[in-house]
């Protein structure tokens, strides 16, 4: 976890709201279960109501002191006596996680840098092939901390941050600028780098080797004779420079994304394609097991930002010229190089390494 100086929260108080019919708001019981999951309930140390259509219940009061027009929000003490509201269940979680993490005895800071022997990776993966993508995005942080870093471009990468910061961690994101993306998708990088306050590394390809293949082969040679040479350039060279600086590395993959080439994808594995740091790179596909199903319900439940393509019939998402809808029918995949054969749609990020397990 990224040491932190912040000071002590001494107090929280949770503002719920309470509807006409009587009923608690959805938003409310969810940030329940949210503080709930990670530990945290038994810091919240009052409740009070913000009442619909009354305005001097005591809730609907803080949020006029305060100027918040929506609950849940919290009211923060902290050891200084310093009074402040936090708006965003997320955000009060990391405070909170940084506060316990003060008092806890930190990992030693070698930890990250002693690799993990043969043995021990083959443990790991039996252990961590059966548990939940919080505990795996969990481990990994705890294990590696800004060390691994989680390669973002989609939906999946999106839930994974999510994951992160709710359990506490400010992770280390990059995300591979081919310079093909759609302006969409653009947008949306903006648009989860504000919501969760990250800064997020946007990886270009070498001027030099890009100029090269563009004046060879100018910009849409891939239709001709597949995207092999184009990815090297935009998307391989840049991610080998890139995991060169980490010890571990997170992927959204998923195994049904597509039975071609990802059936086999593991929990944890080493990469064999990639180097790190200190030579072995142990990559992580925490969301393996999960449906894209699961992936969405993830999304809606918890507010998560994602592309606003989606709306529009795409569903896995790379570069504008070689991505496109899906119609209900057809796999996600299709949407992807649709002039190349099923078992060429991968562009070199993901070699299947050797098994463990
Ligand atoms: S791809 O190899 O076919 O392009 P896909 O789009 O399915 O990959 O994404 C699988 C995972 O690869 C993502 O969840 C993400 O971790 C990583 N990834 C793919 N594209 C990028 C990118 N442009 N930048 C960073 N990571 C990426
Ligand atoms: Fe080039 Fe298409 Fe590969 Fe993007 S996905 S790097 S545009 S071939």
């Amino acid at each position: 976890m990224q040491a932190t100086q912040a000071t002590q929260l001494t107090h929280v108080t949770m503002v719920k709201k309470r509807l006409g019919n009587g009923d608690d708001c959805r938003k409310c019981v969810q940030a329940e279960g949210v503080l709930r999951g990670h530990g945290l309930w038994e810091r919240i140390d009052r409740i009070v109501w913000a009442v619909e259509g009354e305005p001097h219940s005591e809730g609907m009061q803080l949020g006029a002191r305060f100027g918040v027009a929506a609950a849940p929000f919290f009211v923060v003490r902290d050891d200084r006596g310093h009074e402040q509201v936090v708006e965003s269940t997320i955000k009060l979680v990391r405070s909170l996680a940084r506060s316990v993490e003060r008092v806890v005895e930190s990992p030693p800071p070698s930890a990250a840098d002693s690799p993990l022997t043969a043995v021990e990776l083959a443990e790991l993966a039996l252990k961590l092939a059966a548990s939940e993508p919080l505990d795996i995005v969990r481990f990994a942080l705890e294990r590696w901390g800004s060390d691994c870093a989680i390669a973002w471009s989609g939906a999946e990468d999106v839930v994974l941050i999510d994951l992160a910061v709710r359990a506490g961690f400010t992770p280390s994101v990059f995300c591979l600028d081919t310079g093909r993306l759609h302006p969409e998708t653009y947008r949306f990088i903006d648009k989860v780098r504000t919501h969760y306050g990250l800064s997020i590394d946007l990886i270009s390809p070498d001027a030099r080797a890009l100029q090269a293949f563009v004046r060879k082969k100018g910009l849409f040679s891939f239709y001709e004779d597949g995207h092999q040479e184009c990815c090297a350039v935009r998307k391989v060279e840049p991610l080998r420079r890139t995991l060169a600086g980490y010890h571990a590395w997170m992927t959204g993959q998923r195994k049904d994304q597509s039975p071609a080439t990802r059936a086999q994808v593991p929990v944890l594995q080493l990469d064999a394609g990639f180097t790190g740091k200190s030579g072995a790179l142990v990559k992580l596909n925490p969301l393996s097991h999960w449906s894209s199903a699961q992936v969405w319900k993830y999304i809606r439940d918890n507010d998560v930002p994602y592309n606003p393509l989606h709306e529009r019939g795409f569903v896995s998402i790379g570069c504008e010229p070689c991505t496109r809808a899906v119609t209900p029918g057809q796999h996600e995949r299709e949407g992807r190089w649709w002039w190349e054969a099923a078992t060429q749609k991968e562009c070199g990020l993901h070699c299947v390494g050797p098994k463990l397990v």
